[in-house]
């Protein structure tokens, strides 16, 4: 397995330029499946998940044509088959997302539970009772979950147990084909939501309330195709600000959307930061302090995003102060304070709570990476240590940072990949 190496220590500088987002580029290739005609996918990522998902929408015969910048257009009228294989799906889990749109197009689908992951078991049990409201017969056997909806699904009212992003997204799609209204409760707001319902409504859904927690559909019969660009991605534009956070300097990152970030740019400020925000780019200037330790609790958007409490234990390891850190969405997600602890971070555990002492040194060393968004937090650390780190499993990181390594060279990062 390829390996990351870098030597830390100095001060970031430069531009970088953000892609678009892996969280809104996933259920917009799964609803394509909506669309009884063709439909064009612009700005997508160039990452190994939106890979597996072109992998999983060519291998039930839908007609792909792939561009030079990853443009791509999906043709479903060649579609031969509605299930998604557990080699795929235990590689990803948002495969998931192509359960509402194939019962609600096609009438059926069978697509591989995914197993737990690194943070958390993460079972999908909304995905199936929304879908069960909406009149579909669902059996989850053999480790599949297998539906069919008799028909067009139908519109019904659902109330989420809890805020979930795929859970609504899944349901939103199928409502969109559904014959009558569906009325989402307590409905996820992430910005990746209202992507998602933006390409809908551009494919001819009738979809109101996408960004609060009530959206109300008006199911069609049938979706046209269009041209959609994504949205570009706040994490990784997060992760990139939080990287000069730590090691020092300054940075412009372009191409993003400074309103999907409030609740990170008011951290990165307490932090010490000089944030500057324009249309379309965020510049974060550290004025050769230090930063100052900052308390975190994750919870849904518009809250702090728990994508971002990774990165922001790596300030905290080495800001002045203590820093407090709630996970409160997934019930594992602290794994890679054990490998920050390993570079001479001053963490204690206690539950979904960790207390991070600042340090004013890391020492560079062997860690291992265990999910994507730990694994960029290893990087930022990496980037602060004094000396030598090797990351290993580094492909946790090629599912979500395109050219990770380039466009941290940019900003003037000691960083190179060796086959492992
Ligand atoms: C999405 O995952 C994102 N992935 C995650 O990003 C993100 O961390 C997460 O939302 C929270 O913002 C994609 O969008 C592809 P949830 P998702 O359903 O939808 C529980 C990354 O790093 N739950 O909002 O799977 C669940 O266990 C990834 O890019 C149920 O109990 O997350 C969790 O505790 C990591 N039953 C909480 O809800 C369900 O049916 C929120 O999960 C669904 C969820």
């Amino acid at each position: 397995m390829d390996k990351l190496i870098i030597t830390g220590g100095q001060p970031l500088g430069g531009e970088v330029r953000i892609s678009g987002a892996k969280n809104s580029a996933l259920p917009i290739l799964a609803a394509t499946l909506l669309a009884s005609e063709p439909i064009t996918i612009c700005n997508l990522p160039h990452l190994h998940d939106i890979t597996t998902m072109l992998e999983l929408l060519r291998r039930m015969g839908v007609e792909l044509t792939i561009d030079e910048k990853l443009s791509v257009e999906v043709d479903t009228s060649t579609i031969q088959e509605t299930h998604a294989p557990y080699e795929l799906v235990k590689t990803m889990r948002a495969s998931i997302l192509v359960l509402g749109p194939l019962l609600a197009h096609f009438g059926e689908a069978e697509v591989s539970l995914p197993g737990g992951c690194a943070i958390g078991s993460r079972p999908v049990d909304q995905h199936i009772r929304g879908l069960e409201a909406m009149g579909a017969e669902v059996l989850v056997e053999e480790g599949y979950i297998r539906a069919r909806s008799n028909g067009r699904l139908k519109g019904a009212k659902i109330f989420f147990d809890m805020v979930t992003v795929t859970g609504t997204e899944n349901i939103l799609m199928a409502a969109a084909l559904a014959d009558g209204q569906s009325i989402l409760e307590n409905a996820a707001r992430e910005p990746e939501v209202v992507d998602l319902a933006e390409c809908l409504i551009a494919m001819g859904a009738d979809i109101t309330g996408h960004g609060t927690d009530t959206i109300v559909v008006n199911g069609v019969e049938k979706l046209h195709g269009c041209r959609y660009s994504v949205l570009p991605d706040r994490i990784e534009t997060g992760t990139y600000l939080a990287a000069v956070a730590a090691a020092g300097g300054k940075i412009k990152v372009k191409d993003t959307r400074p309103d999907t970030l409030d609740a990170v740019l008011q951290k990165f400020r307490e932090a010490g930061a000089e944030i500057e925000t324009g249309p379309d780019w965020i510049s974060l200037d550290m004025k050769g302090k230090r930063p100052k330790a900052v308390s975190i609790t994750t919870a849904p958007y518009p809250a702090f995003p728990t994508d971002m409490q990774a990165q922001f234990a790596a300030i905290n390891i080495v800001a002045d102060g203590v820093g407090i850190i709630k996970e409160t969405v997934f019930e594992n997600r602290f794994m890679h304070m054990q490998e920050m602890i390993r570079m001479g971070a001053d963490v204690t555990i206690d539950g979904n709570t960790a207390v991070v002492k600042g340090v004013e040194k890391l020492q560079g060393a062997p860690v291992m990476a265990t999910d994507l968004r730990a694994s960029a937090s290893l990087v930022i650390a990496a980037l602060v240590a004094e000396g030598d780190t090797t990351i290993d499993r580094i492909y946790h990181i090629d599912r979500g940072y395109e050219c990770i390594e380039e466009k941290l060279q940019l900003l003037g990062a000691s960083i190179r990949r060796v086959p492992g």
